[in-house]
């Protein structure tokens, strides 16, 4: 980390965490990080569903919601990143405070509740200006739709000509009933409506978007192994592992109680045994992606050796700055 930057993380951690990452956002388009290219060699590239990566390591998503910054998140030299979630409507979310720092456990409690401008506003922001990279879109449903997969198809529909992958978001704890759809059946109808949508795409235009699985780090054996099941059934293009957790073992932080998902350090164990236990499920037919808990190369490479073809970070550039996922890779 730069001297530059080290302040403007101490200055960040003056005002609220909300606030404070809205302003980190605006400094990072204000051009502050500055422009590098990939970082990549022949060892580091790879390819995940077809997508060329100059390197394995990715922004996830719920850093960028509303595709403020695509570009110079880009010209951190990671190599993609992932906006969203993008709900069909716009919504503005769960009351503040809703998002709480866990400064003692290198970690954060978000009940954000998919606070996003909508899918036609964030279109717009993507497409406006020119990204050099590769660059996804988490997507996610209304609080108050009727029908889930519906919202699904719509955010794929709007995005399908935009970005070079959609992840299907079933594992955020911050919607009631979201992570039903992990369940059997439910997962079964609704990978089939959605998948079924991106093959009418591809009818009509000729590309076919690769579709990812975003999956809680809540889940027992027996869940990974139904979700691993129906992704292969409906050959899912990659699973990403995992969304933030419920659980609150072993936190020292005042801020411990808060409701909500926790990410950061303490998730990094739960979620590589949930990416190891779908590995073996899956036994290398379908990519993983790799994500929880990322503040080191060490733990980057640890989820590579547990499975995953690539990686994503988020509250490790809390604490470690945005140049972290430049200096993993
Ligand atoms: C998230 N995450 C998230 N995930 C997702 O699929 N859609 C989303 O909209 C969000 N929003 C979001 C907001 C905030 C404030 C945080 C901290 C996280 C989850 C994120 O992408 C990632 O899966 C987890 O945070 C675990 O990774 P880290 O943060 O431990 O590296």
């Amino acid at each position: 980390m730069s001297g530059i930057e080290r302040l403007g993380l101490r200055a960040l951690r003056l005002v609220g965490p909300e606030r404070a990452h809205g302003l980190a956002l605006k400094a990072l388009r204000s051009g502050m990080a500055g422009r590098h290219t990939p970082i990549t060699s022949p060892r580091l590239k790879t390819t995940i569903a077809g997508i060329d990566l100059p390197n394995p390591v990715g922004i996830a998503a719920g850093f960028d919601k509303n595709a403020a910054a695509v570009p110079e998140t880009l010209a951190t030299g990671i190599g993609f990143t992932e906006i969203g979630a993008v709900t069909p409507r716009p919504q503005p979310g769960n009351p503040k405070p809703r998002l709480f720092r866990l400064t003692e456990d290198q970690a954060a409690i978000n009940r954000f509740g998919f606070n996003n401008d909508g899918m036609e506003a964030i279109h717009a922001n993507l497409t406006r200006r020119a990204a050099n990279g590769i660059v996804g879109v988490n997507i996610g449903a209304n609080k108050d739709t009727e029908d889930r997969a519906a919202d699904f198809v719509a955010v794929l529909r709007r995005f399908h000509g935009a970005v070079d992958f959609a992840t299907i978001n079933i594992s955020s704890p911050n919607t009631e009933r979201l992570r039903d759809l992990q369940g059997r059946a439910a997962l079964d109808a609704l990978l089939g409506r959605v998948l079924e949508a991106r093959d009418a795409l591809t009818g009509e235009t000729g590309r076919r978007l690769p579709v990812f699985l975003k999956i809680a780090p809540d889940l027992i054996r027996e869940d990974v192994a139904e979700i691993a099941a129906c992704c292969l059934a409906h050959e899912v293009d990659a699973i990403t592992a995992t969304n933030t957790t419920l659980a609150r073992d072993g936190l020292r932080s005042a801020h411990a109680g808060q409701q909500g998902g926790l990410s950061g350090a303490p998730l990094f164990v739960s979620s590589t045994a949930i990416l190891r236990d779908l590995a073996r499920e899956i036994g290398g037919r379908i990519p993983l992606i790799g994500v929880g808990g990322i503040t080191s190369a060490e733990a980057a490479y640890a989820k590579i050796r547990a499975g995953a073809s690539a990686v994503q970070l988020y509250t490790g550039l809390v604490y470690g700055g945005i140049s972290l996922g430049r200096q993993i890779a």
